[in-house]
């Protein structure tokens, strides 16, 4: 039965765990994977999350099926992180959340549903874009191509080359966007660009998925959720993948959303049945635990505050390893200028380093970069950053 199986490569992210687990040097460093890590290389409990949890575990709550659609408290906090407490949208019925195995989920959810929907349309991803965009979107049956995003010369945005691309697109294009904090480059259109970017996307009548997997990591919670709004306001209807992997350092816990803008609250009533008919026959429905967790911070206003100054911890030593990259690298004798580093934003940088850098930093240094030259800066901390910053001046 098996004998024609072909052998699938590794995940280009989550293989190079598998890598990493194996590699029994000391001293090696994973830069691979976007997870953020304290400054002593741990992933962190916060302090939210565990207040959270000890009040559920006291609770010994019964664990019974949770509704098709998740936890109603979870997505209505989910939802207003996008679209703030008091969006018209939200309160005319046209705004539908899910709750979603982790933004991954969220993606896959959405996708499988615009595939019946739109059984023509092909999906749009930037270049580059996160890995899994293309494999997942080909999966659910499309067609995947690409739109200018990255301009290697001067390490920011190809803005003219993006529009023009959105402008050739074919109505009812399904166009993944990355709503704050891109990833792999870190690289995220101004306010001003944004405005043209969705007035395109309106006017050629566009479908745009936007991901937000690191909201919070970018500037704070709220002008995060700016380009979400943006859209919103535009009353463009449209799709958001949410994660609360990162923010909430949930990772295990697959814990994301899927939200949907609908034309009017009847739409959204259809919508809905649609996507619980999608999570009914992949997984019935979703698990208890994250969801309820995240749930309770979100709807706890001292919780809240809480995870919002932890949440901007992260995100300032984050800042801190940047700075002190840049540093490094020019201190350990490179000449070339990594300060476009201090521009990027999120979890990532998009480093420059190529393929055949990218392997050398790993077989003679230990240090586990993605192959596209993105390495987490959310990984670095201070017992690291010297040994990575030479690595990186070594095979430059
Ligand atoms: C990443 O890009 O590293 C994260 O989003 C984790 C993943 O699932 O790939």
């Amino acid at each position: 039965l098996f004998d024609s199986v072909e052998l699938a490569p590794r995940d280009p992210i989550l293989g190079l765990n598998e890598q990493y687990n194996a590699d029994t040097r000391p001293g090696k460093v994973n830069l691979g994977v976007g997870v953020y890590y304290d400054d002593n290389g741990r992933i962190p409990l916060l302090a939210a999350v565990r207040k959270a949890e000890t009040a559920r575990i006291e609770a010994a709550a019964a664990r019974g099926y949770l509704p098709i659609e998740g936890i109603p408290g979870y997505n209505k906090g989910a939802q207003a992180l996008l679209l703030g407490a008091d969006s018209p949208l939200a309160a005319a019925g046209r705004v539908l959340t899910v709750q979603a195995l982790g933004g991954t989920g969220a993606l896959k959810i959405g996708a499988d549903f615009l595939r019946q929907l739109l059984p023509g349309a092909k999906a749009y991803i930037s270049d580059p874009s996160w890995e899994n965009h293309r494999a997942l979107f080909e999966r659910a049956g499309f067609t995947v191509e690409n739109y200018a995003y990255y301009d290697a010369a001067t390490r920011g945005l190809n803005f003219d080359g993006m529009l023009a691309a959105l402008q050739a697109m074919p109505a009812q294009s399904v166009v993944v966007l990355h709503a704050c904090c891109h990833n792999p480059t870190g690289v995220d259109p101004t306010p001003e660009q944004w405005k043209q970017i969705a007035a395109v996307v309106k006017e050629r009548g566009l479908v745009p998925f936007l991901d937000i997997a690191y909201q919070g990591f970018g500037a704070g919670l709220q002008e995060d959720a700016e380009v979400v709004r943006l859209f919103a306001g535009m009353d463009i209807t449209m799709l958001v993948s949410s994660s609360f992997s990162k923010s909430f350092s949930l990772y295990g816990e697959r814990v994301g959303a899927l939200t949907v803008i609908a034309g009017n609250k009847d739409e959204a009533t259809r919508v809905l049945s649609q996507l619980k008919r999608v999570i009914r026959t992949n997984y019935s429905n979703p698990p208890t635990h994250g969801g309820t967790v995240v749930s309770s911070v979100l709807n706890s206003p001292e919780l809240f505050a809480l995870w919002e100054e932890e949440l901007a911890g992260m995100r300032d030593r984050i800042r801190l390893m940047r700075a002190q990259l840049v540093e490094k690298i020019k201190a350990a004798g490179a000449t070339q200028d990594f300060s476009f580093v201090l521009k990027q934003r999120g979890m990532f940088s998009y480093s420059g380093l190529n393929a055949a850098q990218v392997d050398r930093l790993r077989e003679e240094h230990g240090v586990y970069a993605v192959g596209s030259g993105r390495i987490c800066v959310a990984a670095l901390n201070s017992g690291n950053i010297d040994k990575v910053a030479k690595a990186i001046a070594a095979v430059l």
